[in-house]
């Protein structure tokens, strides 16, 4: 059987990212494990804010397809993100929004998403470490009926959590990482079993 395939998605685009280089710290994580890893930049998907009517007057926009077609060709999505307001930010949830109103074939709205494994982690500086834009990331992907698994890392005092070899310094920290990473790729391979 081919290696399991496992897409992460940081959900910033900002130059020093705390987000973006956990992503980069799972991912060596995920590397390790065994597993084909794609990280990608949403800011290579760029997409208007969701707009029903610029949907009517000119379609899905090609990168929404994309994304969407890169998510259908992994077994599993790991999400990054950071937290604003309590909430995931706006280049995230524009995302997913988008990917919801893709319909290929005769597939039902967010098809893509339907029984998809995700796991979920955060950055943030503060001291909750971006646990609520969890939560209300777990519901939204949950009513798209993704399959969010149990374990999600949310990670506090991000300026402060690594060595000087970049690695996570704590290791409540490198306990939950290795979790999340560990039922990510149990779950996928399940489901990959099921498919
Ligand atoms: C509009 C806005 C709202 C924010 N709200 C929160 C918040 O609710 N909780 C939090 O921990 N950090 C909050 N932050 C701080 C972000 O966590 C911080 O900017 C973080 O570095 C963003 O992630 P990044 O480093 O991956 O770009 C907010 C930042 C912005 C710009």
């Amino acid at each position: 059987m081919s290696s399991l395939k496992i897409l992460v998605i940081p959900g910033s685009l900002r130059s020093g990212s705390h987000n973006v280089r956990l992503a980069a710290t799972a991912m060596a994580e995920l590397v390790q494990a065994g597993v084909d890893v794609t990280r990608i930049s949403l800011g290579d998907f760029p997409l208007p804010i969701y707009d029903a009517d610029l949907e009517a007057d000119s379609g899905v926009p090609k990168p929404a397809l994309n994304l969407k077609r890169m998510l259908g060709a992994h077994h599993g999505v790991l999400l990054v993100s950071p937290e604003y307001n309590s909430a995931p930010p706006p280049l995230l949830k524009n995302a997913i929004d988008w990917i919801t109103r893709v319909r290929e074939r005769d597939e039902p709205p967010g098809h893509v998403l339907r029984g998809r494994p995700f796991s979920l982690a955060s950055a943030s500086a503060g001291r909750f470490g971006g646990a609520r834009c969890l939560m209300m990331l777990r519901l939204i992907l949950s009513g798209c009926r993704a399959t969010v698994i149990p374990n999600q890392l949310s990670l506090s005092f991000a300026d402060q959590a690594y060595d000087d070899r970049d690695r996570l310094k704590h290791g409540a920290d490198i306990d939950m990482l290795n979790a999340m990473v560990r039922q990510l790729i149990d779950v996928a391979q399940q489901m990959r079993q099921h498919d």
